[in-house]
């Protein structure tokens, strides 16, 4: 138990699916997990264990940004000892040839977050995915046919910029390919205990075209997404 969650230990498979909203953590474990029960419900910040293809694999709402997500992945790996975290989440395009409904898999993970960027002294710390999960991830989407970029994502601080593109411009000119909120912390996290992470995103809305998901897209979108993060759990 922690002040964030009322998981009792063991209650949590050592691989974690970790969206930010609760309510698609319950979508997620009542559509794709068998004999899934809730673990958590602090704060309604739901998380629940199942099993995939026989195999236990848990999922844990983050809520949005990364002060949010650091306690949720702190805990999950200090107290429960998960050991692969998989972000599963939507993110802006920075980059047209990023579609709208296609993946982006997180090779690294800028970030303006000083939860991050604190404690480094001069060296500023490369948030990075695990090699691994980043490999099984991309043989997933190619095996399901889906559209899979492996890229730069920056995770930001600030959802409402008054002008994003200038705010982004220069990670932009860098190659970063997408913008979302949670996964240079995860990958930070990751690093410090020595665990594996991945964040998984679809493409819901480009900032460079203007080009949104539809509502109908969105619910397939996603269930490609959690295939491809879940067969990753098993990897
Ligand atoms: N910014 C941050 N996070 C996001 C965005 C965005 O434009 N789109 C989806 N997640």
């Amino acid at each position: 138990m922690t002040p964030h969650n009322n998981a009792k230990p063991g209650d949590y498979a050592p691989a974690v699916l970790l969206p930010g909203d609760p309510l698609r953590a319950k979508w997620i474990a009542e559509t794709f997990l068998d004999d899934a029960r809730l673990v958590n419900s602090v704060r309604n910040c739901l998380g629940y264990t199942g099993t995939y293809k026989g195999t236990p694999v848990s999922v844990q709402a983050t809520g949005m940004g990364q002060p949010s997500t650091a306690i949720y992945v702190h805990e999950l790996i200090t107290t429960y000892g998960a050991r692969r975290l998989i972000r599963v989440g939507t993110c802006g395009g920075l980059n047209a040839k990023v579609k709208v409904r296609e993946v982006i898999l997180g090779i690294a993970a800028s970030t303006d977050s000083t939860i991050v960027k604190d404690g480094f002294g001069a060296y500023g710390f490369a948030p990075a995915a695990d090699f691994g999960l980043l490999r099984a991830a991309a043989e997933a989407a190619k095996a399901k046919g889906v559209v899979a970029h492996v890229g730069g994502l920056v995770s930001s601080d600030v959802f409402y910029h008054p002008d994003a593109l200038a705010a982004y411009d220069r990670l932009i000119a860098h190659g970063v390919l997408g913008v979302e909120m949670e996964a240079a912390t995860l990958y930070t996290l990751a690093a410090r205990f020595g665990v594996e992470a991945l964040a998984v995103c679809t493409m819901s809305d480009c900032l460079v075209t203007g080009d949104e998901i539809d509502a109908d897209a969105r619910q397939s979108s996603l269930s490609d997404m959690i295939g491809i993060a879940l067969e990753t759990a098993l990897a």
